[in-house]
């Protein structure tokens, strides 16, 4: 397995322009990305923490994961993003280990990173992101 760093922390919002703010008035952090993932039913907002990123996850659907998430367990942390060299390697080393995964092959998410999630039923609670940035190869 070859993680480098944690490249972002998803965090569940109801609304984004509820939550900037207090990244940006009360941390001191500068918004520079917002975009929406059509497929995954949600809208994002980006900052840069060195070099990890939060991401603001808004749900724009009712039937979004990100919606269901906030419904069940509230606002919060949601997803815990590790960057490695390759996505696709890495789900099968953790897949051989054992481990569930939620994408069998890696999709492309926000930024234009490919990403891929493990099942945090194998992760001990924690939903896991891994993800690859294909312009760095
Ligand atoms: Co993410």
């Amino acid at each position: 397995m070859d993680i480098t760093h944690i490249e972002h922390l998803g965090i569940a919002v109801k609304s984004l322009d509820e939550a900037i703010p207090y990244y940006e008035k009360v941390l001191g952090f500068k918004c520079y990305n917002i975009e929406e993932v059509a497929d995954q039913k949600v809208r994002t907002a980006f900052f840069r923490v060195g070099q990890t990123k939060i991401e603001l996850l808004e749900p724009t659907s009712e039937d979004s994961t990100i919606a269901k998430f906030i419904e069940k367990r509230g606002e919060g942390i949601h997803h815990l993003a590790f960057a490695t060299n390759g996505v696709a390697d890495a789900l099968a080393e953790v897949e051989a280990k054992g481990i569930r995964l939620i994408d069998k092959a890696p999709r492309r998410g926000a930024e234009g990173l490919n990403i891929a999630f493990l099942h945090p039923k194998s992760t001990i609670g924690v939903l896991t992101e891994l993800c690859e940035d294909p312009n760095k190869k």
